[in-house]
């Protein structure tokens, strides 16, 4: 693993930009793997200034987004399709029927599951993942669990991620309890996989995550598995690991 410190959250998505640039530039029909939550969202800003400064064409990239809450509709503001969207992909050149975030209002979620790591194969697996971090450990909505799950599938949310997440929607109420999520399998094949991270509240996770035991009950330790994983986090993210002399 790498680990490319930064001093701010802002350096932190200019560093993580660079990478997606690069491989955009060096491999124009890349297919992305795309993540939500508030840590992207500057990274996104920049891919999209790159663009419109001429430097990036979309006009082959392909992406599959993580995850997505069950039941709430493509046009529901904090549907991560439509934050897609807002943040992404209505601002670049990529093609409508190349962009992919699972369905959830499927009817038979499990097939939606099935069908979206079908298709993720057919364009030939993910070159590039973003990942964030939940401060449970979860990668996509994949929750801290007795055993890493493999393909998309859908799961329960944990207290702590509706707690957090549920500050988002209007009322609490609002939030949804179930989510369909890219399985750890699904995000272990991603050729190369970056993950960022942000603030005070990733320090303890991210030790964990990183130098602690491989275990499902922390989903994103089980990156320390895979060939090409870099992590890219501002300071106030990585003090614990400082701390521990990690870094
Ligand atoms: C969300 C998403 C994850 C994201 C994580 C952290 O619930 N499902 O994909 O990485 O939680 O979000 P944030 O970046 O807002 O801290």
């Amino acid at each position: 693993m790498k680990i490319i410190p930064t001093q701010t959250k802002d350096d932190m998505a200019s560093a993580a930009a660079e990478i997606f640039a690069e491989q955009i530039s060096t491999k124009p029909d890349s297919v992305l793997g795309l993540a939500t939550g508030e840590t992207p969202r500057e990274l996104y800003k920049s891919l999209i200034e790159k663009h419109d400064a001429g430097d990036l064409d979309f006009s082959k990239i392909s992406s599959f987004n993580l995850d997505e809450y069950v039941g709430l509709p493509k046009d529901h503001d904090q549907s991560y399709n439509w934050y897609m969207r807002d943040a992404l992909f209505n601002h670049v050149n990529i093609a409508d029927d190349n962009w992919h975030v699972p369905d959830g209002t499927a009817t038979d979620l499990e097939a939606e599951g099935r069908a979206y790591d079908e298709r993720i194969k057919e364009y030939g697996g993910v070159d590039l993942q973003l990942l964030g971090i939940g401060v449970n450990g979860h990668i996509a909505f994949n929750e801290p669990d007795s055993s890493f799950p493999l393909g998309t599938h859908p799961v329960d949310l944990t207290p702590s991620t509706i707690e957090v997440n549920s500050q988002y929607f209007a009322t609490p109420e609002e939030m949804p309890t179930k989510a369909l999520t890219m399985g750890i399998g699904s995000i272990f094949n991603a050729d190369r996989i970056v993950l960022i991270a942000s603030g005070p509240s990733k320090a303890d996770i991210l030790y964990d995550a990183f130098f602690g035991p491989v275990t499902p009950k922390i989903p994103a330790s089980i990156l320390q598995m895979h060939k090409d994983v870099t992590l890219i986090a501002d300071e106030e993210a990585l003090r614990v690991i400082r701390e521990k002399g990690a870094l």
